[in-house]
């Protein structure tokens, strides 16, 4: 994405640039060429339809192409790949908490390796954030009550700044981290140093420990929707409306289950607020959504594949 911004914002640089000199030569070449003479008397100018149209059809050109550049690059930077790996996060006063789909878990520092495209599923447990990766060029705010999401892929080996960008409290200016890049090789030694299994593993524990299971059965329709296959498909509401099953919705279905009652099913699920950490939400939504990624064998882990060792990587990711 780096480059991308960085082009446009050259580009702009260029046009202001262009625009401020033109303008001040001008306005030095006329106090000049105009200048009051004693005994002349001041000449008046009506004004130039030529003149004035384009003074105005070129800018609208020019504004009309950053306009459409920077929608295109605003869209291709909010648009995370379908297949991206998927790391979550959770900010509090005063780190950055995050979990790797399959499981690894750090503190203000997220190891990813080159040329993967990595999604942050965020939301905060206390106030507004905002994860920021300069050399990314990537912000977004971290709220509370609610996932944001973001992305990007790491062309380089290295370690990059990571900062809250939010005045978040008191140790808001500590509340920095670092994205530590790393070959895929490098990468895969580190994955495969100790791990609690996937995290929707841990979410399908919590699935049965909650009691959820007891009436979101995976055999038949129970109490609630059978889950299968549910996430990333448009659900049908009681009230006729029709919503699209992501991480939002399943989140808001735990926390406020009377907000979007799925046809043909009663209110009566309890609400789970207050009982389940950050943490468990997002496990439980990482359950959910392998509910929906699972071919034949078990569950599939939303984990892209490093596309130097096709075989190792997924034994060392999916035998846990
Ligand atoms: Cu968190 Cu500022």
């Amino acid at each position: 994405m780096a480059g991308n911004v960085d082009a446009l914002f050259i580009f702009l640089l260029i046009v202001s640039g262009l625009m401020t000199l033109l303008i001040f030569t001008a306005l030095i070449y006329f106090a000049a060429r105009y200048r009051h003479e004693a005994g002349v008397p001041a000449e008046q100018i009506d004004g130039s339809t030529p003149l004035e149209l384009t003074w105005s059809i070129i800018p609208l050109f020019v504004f009309m192409a950053i306009f459409l550049w920077g929608a295109i690059v605003y869209f291709k930077g909010r648009t995370p790949p379908r297949d991206a790996t998927e790391v979550y996060v959770v900010g509090k006063q005063w780190m950055w908490k995050l979990e790797h789909a399959e499981g690894q878990r750090e503190i203000n520092e997220l190891h990813v390796p080159v040329g993967r495209d990595v999604k942050l599923i965020m939301t905060s447990q206390d106030v507004i954030h905002s994860f920021y990766v300069p050399a990314f060029r990537m912000k977004q705010d971290v709220l509370p009550g609610r996932y944001t999401v973001a992305w990007f892929k790491a062309t380089k080996a290295g370690t990059y700044h990571l900062f809250c960008a939010e005045y978040c409290g008191t140790q808001h200016s500590g509340m920095i981290g670092s994205i530590v890049v790393q070959e895929p090789a490098q990468y895969e030694a580190w994955m495969n140093g100790g791990t609690t299994g996937p995290l929707s593993a841990t979410g399908e524990k919590i699935f049965s420990e909650l009691g959820c299971v007891t009436c979101h059965r995976s055999d038949t329709q129970g109490r609630g929707p059978n889950l299968q296959g549910v996430f990333g498909k448009p659900v049908q509401l009681e009230d006729g409306r029709t919503v699209t099953a992501d991480e939002n919705y399943v989140r808001e279905s735990i926390l406020d289950p009377g907000a979007k009652i799925v046809k043909g099913f009663k209110p009566v699920m309890p609400t789970f607020q207050g009982l389940v950490s950050e943490e468990q939400l997002n496990a439980l939504v990482a359950y959910v959504k392998s509910l929906s990624n699972s071919g034949e064998a078990g569950v599939k882990p939303a984990v892209a594949i490093p596309p130097t060792a096709p075989t190792k990587a997924t034994k060392g990711s999916q035998v846990q």
